[in-house]
């Protein structure tokens, strides 16, 4: 035994000092629980295990699956690749490298990416504009000639993903998440200004749509919600990215508030088909989600973990007009953890969200990847909990953050059930396989919740307050100089 690994010890360090390809010959070389050796080893929970498939890669962001199992990859600035992967015999996953599906460097393609459901069509956002080409899964191409706009007019600072979601039921729609301009954009109020929504397009339109003024809304007053998600049944769901920095009633609350959200969206046969649907507001940038609801001072009535507080209130608008009039969140989750993606697993129901970690907090927070469990159409966790997800894959040394650890964004299921996730900041994809038993825990036959009883109940109200002038000057002051302090750290936000 111990001549075999002084052997192998010889190769490594001879091939680390020759620089010679590791690709030829690596086989049966799978590494299990071991990440890259920049920073300490990811630590996974019990019975999982992860491979670090590679860390070659630029920015990776989205990760989508083919019909024909080739894993399509955005965020390089040279446009989406097609990675090259073969399957060892001990469950081992080999990455042969990357081909680029077309120098897309003009478009400025920076993050949503989706396939249609019968996998010949091709979708990729830039801030501005979606994108749609012809895609063929067997030679794993696009026809750069049939590329098209499908939905454009999106074009705003701060917030530039433009988050896409394709269907499993409804073949024709896409869903696109649009956020804020900074902090906190006073435009969201007005629903004519088309930001921070989320909304259906009908993908065989042939005339490109303008995001404001086309398009069907599912909910707005969402800040950022850059991880959409559709879970067994059909229902939407979104991670919300919430506020930084906020004062309320002069006190600094943002260390352990808002709470990111998780919020749903509904089943889109209720929503984006339904003549009679008024889509939900979800509160910004007047009502915010409680993490920490002690630091919530005079509040007006007992505010718990994921109930909604009013940033500013007055005579006639307090956190009562927040419960009231407004979509509260499913749940919540820590501040500043940054959720980016939610993927339901389609074997156990469960969802899978990306946290890619804090920046505006003393203590780094987030930096994993954790699940939430749900049944019946539902996490399992009532609203209020501050105790929803379970972590999965995580960095061991938080403190090292954000330098010194992995930053997950996108989350793909392969036909294993292993998951697929990525790190921009790392240029890695891991993979996480699951302990045998939990493929047989699988989802019900039929949804359990009453959806409508709750979700769609928050209609119209906020459009009352949605062409008022607030004082809020004084925030967008603070917020101003908090953005100017904070434009180095803006790349790596969105
Ligand atoms: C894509 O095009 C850009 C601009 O022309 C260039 O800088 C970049 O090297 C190209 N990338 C690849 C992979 O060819
Ligand atoms: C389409 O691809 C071909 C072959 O790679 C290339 O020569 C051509 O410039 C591309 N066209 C566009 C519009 O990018
Ligand atoms: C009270 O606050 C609400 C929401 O911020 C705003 O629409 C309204 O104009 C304010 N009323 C007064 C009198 O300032
Ligand atoms: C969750 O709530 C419980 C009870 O209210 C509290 O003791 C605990 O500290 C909270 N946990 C977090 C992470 O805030
Ligand atoms: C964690 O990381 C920090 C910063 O990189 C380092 O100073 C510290 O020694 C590490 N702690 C452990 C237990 O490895
Ligand atoms: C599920 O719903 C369908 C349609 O509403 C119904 O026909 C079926 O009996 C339900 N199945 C179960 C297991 O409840
Ligand atoms: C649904 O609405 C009922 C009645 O308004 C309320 O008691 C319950 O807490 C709500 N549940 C959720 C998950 O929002």
């Amino acid at each position: 035994m111990c001549s075999i690994k002084y052997l192998l010890w010889v190769i490594v360090l001879f091939k680390q000092a020759f620089a010679v390809s590791w690709d030829a010959d690596a086989e049966s070389a799978c590494i299990i629980n071991r990440g890259s050796p920049t920073y300490p080893n990811p630590s996974v929970l019990n019975g999982y295990t992860y491979q670090l498939l590679t860390n070659q890669l630029t920015r990776p962001r989205n990760i989508v699956f083919d019909t024909n199992g080739n894993v399509l990859v955005s965020g390089d600035s040279d446009g989406i690749f097609v990675l090259k992967t073969s399957e060892a015999a001990d469950g081992c996953v080999i990455y042969d490298g990357k081909t680029l599906l077309e120098n897309s460097s003009g478009l400025k393609l920076n993050h949503g990416l989706a396939l249609s459901k019968d996998g010949r069509t091709l979708f990729a956002s830039s801030p501005d504009v979606v994108y749609s080409w012809k895609y063929d899964p067997v030679k794993a191409t696009i026809d750069n000639s049939s590329r098209r706009k499908i939905v454009t007019g999106m074009d705003s600072g701060g917030h530039i993903t433009r988050t896409l979601l394709t269907s499993n039921l409804h073949s024709d729609v896409l869903l696109v998440s649009r956020g804020s301009d900074g902090n906190l954009d006073m435009e969201a109020k007005d629903l004519s200004k088309g930001k921070c929504m989320i909304k259906a397009f009908s993908v065989s339109k042939t005339k490109e749509q303008d995001f404001t003024t086309q398009g069907n809304l599912l909910g707005w007053g969402l800040r950022n919600s850059v991880g959409l998600g559709e879970d067994s049944y059909g229902g939407i769901w979104a991670v919300e990215n919430s506020a930084d920095d906020l004062m309320r009633e002069g006190i600094d609350i943002h260390q352990n508030n808002p709470a990111e959200e998780l919020n749903f969206l509904g089943d889109l046969g209720e929503t984006a088909f339904s003549e009679d649907f008024t889509a939900p507001n979800y509160g910004y940038p007047y009502c915010f989600a409680a993490w920490y609801p002690k630091d919530i001072k005079a509040a007006t009535y007992d505010i718990k973990v994921g109930d909604q507080f009013a940033l500013v209130m007055n005579n006639t608008f307090t956190d009562l007009t927040c419960r009231d009039m407004f979509q509260a969140p499913r749940l919540g989750f820590q501040a500043h953890m940054a959720p980016l993606d939610i993927k339901f697993h389609p074997q156990t129901g469960h969802a899978w969200i990306s946290f890619h970690g804090s920046w505006d907090r003393e203590t780094p927070i987030g930096y994993m990847v954790s699940v939430v469990e749900f049944k019946g159409g539902e996490p399992k966790e009532p609203r209020n909990s501050n105790n929803s997800i379970t972590n999965i894959l995580w960095n061991s040394n938080i403190t090292g953050c954000p330098q010194k650890c992995f930053r997950p964004v996108g989350i793909a299921f392969d036909r294993m059930g292993r998951t697929w996730v990525t790190s921009d900041s790392t240029g890695e994809i891991f993979i996480i396989t699951p302990p045998h038993s939990s493929s047989s825990d699988l989802p019900p036959a039929n949804r359990t919740w009453d959806i409508s009883s709750n979700v769609s109940k928050k209609r119209s109200a906020a459009v009352s307050f949605a062409h008022s002038d607030v004082s809020l000057t004084r925030i967008t002051v603070r917020v101003a100089i908090t953005c100017i302090l904070l434009l180095g750290v803006w790349g790596a936000l969105f």
